[in-house]
């Protein structure tokens, strides 16, 4: 597994795998590695020859207030990681190497990017697809992996990529939760023990919903409320939003209809720390 941390190296390292007829996968991280990241490893082997992770802190995401600083980062174990789940190259630049001048040209999506984590962070997924689009520079994919955990940043990439005409495949992979049902992410080192526990509000205020579904509830007003009222009895929870959008275009969805999915997606302060979750509910 090699290490390359300047862009020309990279893309000369793209250059010559697609010279030699190897598809080309790229996983785009901001690093911490956990098990949600490495099934996305795993699963682009399955579509590629040479698998590249990339693993950048992106401070164009971050909003002066939010976390950057203190985001963890630990390459070694990446390393470590990375390698064992069948990783060809860790794309690993310098905040100097991607960003030599500032920033001056952003990538955004216009309605996607400033709705639902949008108006709580709103300077976030403009700086989210500027980095994914250089990544796309520097990786020279054929195909490029995200994760359901971040539903609403998964669509907005496979609507840039549409928008913007990238000749990159585009594969959404599953939630990966720990066993009790916490959705993986990188931010939950910072919970504190009972903090973790309470932040289980999240999967359980979507299993309530899935579960008042198939009771027959059609009125998402009703479910978001009963979702509300759980996660609001958790003593160190406090709640962005909780929705229900058709899961292609994000338009609010107000009563359910057999056969037609829907997305339930939630955020939830636990203490310091912000969480997301979100699940695809299929209405029956
Ligand atoms: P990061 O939070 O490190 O996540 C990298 C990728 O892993 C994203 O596609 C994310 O959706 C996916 N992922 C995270 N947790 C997951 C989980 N529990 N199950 C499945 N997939 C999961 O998302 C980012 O980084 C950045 O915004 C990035 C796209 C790299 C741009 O900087």
């Amino acid at each position: 597994m090699r290490i390359i941390t300047d862009i020309a190296e990279m893309q000369a390292a793209a250059d010559e795998a697609r010279l030699t007829g190897k598809r080309v996968g790229v996983v785009p991280t901001m690093g911490y590695l956990h098990e949600g990241h490495l099934n996305l490893l795993r699963t682009a082997r399955e579509h590629a020859r040479f698998v590249v992770l990339t693993a950048f802190v992106n401070p164009a995401q971050f909003a002066p207030n939010e976390d950057f600083e203190k985001y963890p980062r630990d390459f070694e174990r990446d390393r470590a990681l990375a390698e064992k789940a069948g990783t060809d190259v860790i794309f690993f630049p310098s905040r100097e190497e991607m960003y030599p001048n500032g920033c001056e040209t952003f990538v955004e999506v216009s309605h996607l990017s400033q709705v639902l984590e949008g108006e709580f962070r709103p300077t976030h997924f403009r700086g989210v697809t500027t980095i994914v689009a250089k990544l796309f520079n520097c990786t020279k994919p054929h195909v490029a992996l995200f994760g359901q955990k971040d539903a609403q940043q998964a669509a907005m990439i496979r609507r840039m990529v549409k928008d913007l005409n990238f000749d990159i495949e585009i594969i959404v992979g599953p939630i990966v939760r720990e066993a009790d049902g916490l959705a993986m992410s990188s931010r939950n080192v910072y919970l504190s023990p009972g903090e973790r526990k309470d932040a289980l509000v999240l999967s359980q205020a979507l299993h309530l919903a899935k579960d008042l579904i198939s009771r027959g509830e059609k009125d998402t007003s009703a479910i978001r409320s009963a979702m509300f009222l759980l996660i609001a009895g958790k003593p160190t929870a406090a709640i962005d939003y909780v929705a229900c959008v058709n899961p292609e275009t994000f338009q609010t969805v107000k009563a359910l209809h057999s056969g037609e999915p829907v997305l339930f997606l939630l955020a939830v302060r636990i203490g310091k720390t912000r969480l997301i979750d979100n699940e695809i509910i299929e209405v029956g």
